[in-house]
């Protein structure tokens, strides 16, 4: 059963972007443009550094998939992708590992293929200090992704239904592995609120995985019979939206969902993320044309936000915060609402 929802999820997620990659708050986010603010591409540097972590690109695969045949397949193809590129890649949830064992090389062959690059195991909220070790051990991964997906839950027929318990779970998993834990939403975002409850709980990066891109209301609707949950399709906070709500939140931040293109990136790290991630685009790469044209795609984003970077006079990708940004529509009102300067 678990198999058959991991193949669902990949072929609805491959139709939501083959419907149109829409606008999206990221699209109410310029920069200020300086004409003399160029610097020479030499002096670019991609590399980031947060939470203890270093990574050579600020760009990374986000968590996906694995548990059956084809999901192996796609695995195998993301991680080779990865390799190619040196961009860090996190594994998709663990749960049919634990259930399992028997497909444990769809998993790990993220590492197998992939054996010097920065690779995240992925678990979900209600996972045991005990599993989560075995997850990382598995994946010998460099960071622990924990998922919190309420919103995705509720509407999955199959869906958890008590979620009272995964705060303090957290908490127990932050504590209880020897790497650093990275806790994410799927597309729902994570309030200022929520960032800073994580903090508290010892859980060293927030990945505020925000909505503009995959929808995951929709496509658990797309699994039930009876489509009653479509009103929850386009809930939650967007990644822009996100990131201005953790600003000065002493805990660093990762930003995902509806991330479409290198100017997406440039302007997620301006908010203040560490690095950006992308799923459902990369995906529908992958399954459209081959592993060899996302390794393409993934060169191409990475070249051009070193171009970008150059155009906009920021060494590093931490130098990008600094640049000036503009906030139009109704993210400004967001801003209005939520008392952000
Ligand atoms: C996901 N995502 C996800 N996240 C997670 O933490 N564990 C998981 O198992 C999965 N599974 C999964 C399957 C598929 C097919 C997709 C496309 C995505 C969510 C993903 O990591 C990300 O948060 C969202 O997809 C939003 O980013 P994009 O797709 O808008 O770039």
């Amino acid at each position: 059963m678990i198999s058959q929802r991991k193949d669902d999820h990949v072929r609805l997620a491959v139709e939501q972007q083959h419907g149109h990659v829409g606008r999206n708050q990221f699209d109410e986010v310029s920069f200020v443009h300086h004409a003399l603010a160029g610097i020479d591409r030499p002096r670019v540097s991609l590399a980031t550094t947060f939470a203890g972590l270093s990574w050579p690109v600020p760009l990374y695969i986000n968590a996906m998939t694995g548990g059956s045949e084809m999901t192996g397949r796609i695995n195998r193809d993301l991680a080779i992708a990865a390799r190619q590129t040196g961009v860090p890649i996190a594994s998709g949830s663990m749960s049919a590992y634990f259930k399992d064992e028997s497909c444990a090389a769809t998993f790990s062959v993220l590492r197998e293929e992939n054996p010097d690059g920065f690779v995240l195991a992925n678990v979900n909220a209600t996972a045991s200090v005990e599993k989560a070790r075995r997850a990382v051990d598995l994946l010998r991964a460099d960071a622990l992704q924990i998922h919190v997906n309420t919103v995705q839950e509720t509407v999955m027929p199959e869906g958890d239904r008590s979620f009272s318990a995964w705060v303090p779970q957290i908490g127990k998993i932050a504590a209880g592995v020897d790497v650093p834990v990275i806790v994410k939403e799927v597309g729902f975002g994570l309030s200022r609120e929520t960032v800073l409850t994580l903090r508290e709980l010892g859980v060293r990066v927030a990945d505020l995985g925000g909505r503009g891109g995959t929808d995951f209301a929709r496509i658990e609707n797309g699994r039930r019979d009876l489509r009653d949950y479509s009103y929850l399709e386009g809930w939650g906070l967007s990644t822009a939206a996100c990131l201005l709500d953790a600003q000065g939140v002493d805990l660093p931040v990762l930003a995902s969902g509806g991330v479409r293109h290198p100017l997406d990136v440039a302007r997620a790290l301006a908010l203040g993320a560490r690095g950006v991630g992308a799923s459902g685009t990369f995906l529908r790469t992958l399954m459209d044309e081959g592993v060899e044209a996302l390794v393409v795609q993934l060169s191409t984003w990475l070249d051009q936000l070193a171009a970008l970077m150059t155009m906009l006079g920021a060494a590093t990708p931490a130098d990008l915060t600094r640049r000036d940004l503009l906030i139009q529509g109704s993210l400004r009102e967001f801003c209005a609402d939520r008392g952000i300067d």
